[in-house]
């Protein structure tokens, strides 16, 4: 029996067990100020990027949280694709605010700037687009619409981390970008996120961050300290930000082979819908559309391959149960199949799970 190909598969070599190792025995193994390691990848990681400031914290669910509760979204309305990752969502819950969902364009499966500006209302605060694989969101069409209606943009980049817009690397436009190293994401940690900031107020809004994500400790002196806000428990880990320090040295090459990958799979799979070549991508995932989902994944899967569906719907979840219709994301989830795409792919599994694809899509 041949190897499962997995869906998802951390890039990981010998440097990154000899971080965690050191770490490890030096038994400073996390601390709530964002010291060590985990100020030296905000550092690395807002070079990278070219950012204003960086703040590491514990989840992309975290980074979200925290980024929304600098806008005072109570009772406030905030523009958001229902084609995500629950969190995306449950983080405006988190903060007070309504959700309101909206249609991605059909070919790069990105919110769509014209049904987002249809959706503003008075109530409307933030737009929280997603930049969906790795193909980043029309942001100059959505800035025109948030200086017209006086908006905050607050990007979901979990996807998007190496991914470029305008040539410059997303996490540098926004007012706060989000993003994750969950273990399945291109730059993977056990469990990470980060908040970029670039907008006004960047002072002003790294201390709130730095306070929030340690349960609201501030004006810290020796071991004395005030509590001025509500606060959680956010705060990054030496592990994870030692993993990240790796994974980030090879990020840009990790995102070539999903490159090169997308590039093969974009050339040589018989199928007509599926998601667009950039160079502005990082392919965190590969879509395909096909008329049998189920039959297709389980085809697949007797073959040894993992495949996936990114996402179900979030505003047809019970909890949000919303009665909005949203065609192109309805239609689309009912065939979209993710493939493998990561760096640990051999050219010899990435011949098979062409020829299944091709195979199997027929069906
Ligand atoms: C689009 C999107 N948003 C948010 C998240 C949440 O990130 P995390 O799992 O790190 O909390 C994820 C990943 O899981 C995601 O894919």
């Amino acid at each position: 029996m041949s190897k499962k190909i997995k869906l998802f598969d951390p890039f990981v070599d010998i440097n990154e067990e000899k971080a965690i190792t050191k770490v490890l025995h030096n038994h400073f193994w996390a601390n709530g100020a964002g010291k060590g390691n985990v100020l030296k990848f905000e550092q690395l990681f807002k070079k990278y990027i070219n950012s204003k400031e960086c703040i590491a914290v514990n989840s992309g669910t975290a980074a979200l949280h925290l980024a929304l509760s600098l806008f005072d979204i109570k009772n406030k309305e905030v523009i958001l694709p229902s084609l995500s990752f629950v969190s995306t969502a449950h983080a405006i819950m988190y903060n007070g605010g309504i959700p309101v969902f909206v249609d991605v364009e059909p070919k790069t499966l990105c919110i769509d700037p014209k049904k987002v500006e249809e959706a503003i209302t008075k109530k409307t605060r933030v737009i929280l687009p997603v930049h969906y694989a790795g193909i980043p969101c029309d942001l100059d069409k959505l800035n025109k619409i948030k200086k017209k209606y006086n908006l905050k943009i607050v990007e979901d980049a979990a996807h998007a981390s190496g991914s470029s817009y305008k040539n410059k690397k997303i996490g540098s436009h926004g007012d706060a970008v989000c993003f994750s190293f969950h273990p399945a994401k291109n730059l993977a940690m056990p469990s990470g996120g980060l908040i970029s900031i670039n907008g006004t107020n960047i002072k002003k809004f790294k201390k709130i961050l730095d306070s929030k994500r340690w349960v609201g400790i501030s004006n810290r002196v020796g071991s004395k300290y005030d509590v001025t806000d509500i606060g959680w428990n956010y705060y990054m880990n030496e592990f994870s930000a030692v993993i990240g320090i790796e994974q980030l040295k090879k990020l840009e090459s990790a995102n070539l082979k999903r490159k090169y990958i997308a590039k093969r799979y974009s050339k040589e799979l018989k199928i007509i819908k599926k998601i667009p070549l950039s160079k502005d991508c990082s392919y965190h995932l590969f879509w395909i559309s096909v008329n049998n989902q189920k039959e297709f994944m389980k085809k697949m899967l007797e073959n040894n391959i993992e495949t996936g569906i990114h996402y179900l719907p979030i505003h047809k979840m019970k909890f949000y149960n919303s009665k909005v219709k949203l065609k192109i994301t309805e239609d689309i989830t009912k065939k979209i199949v993710s493939l493998p795409i990561h760096p640990n792919l051999k050219n010899t599994e990435i011949d098979k799970i062409i020829k299944l694809t091709n195979k199997f899509s027929k069906v």
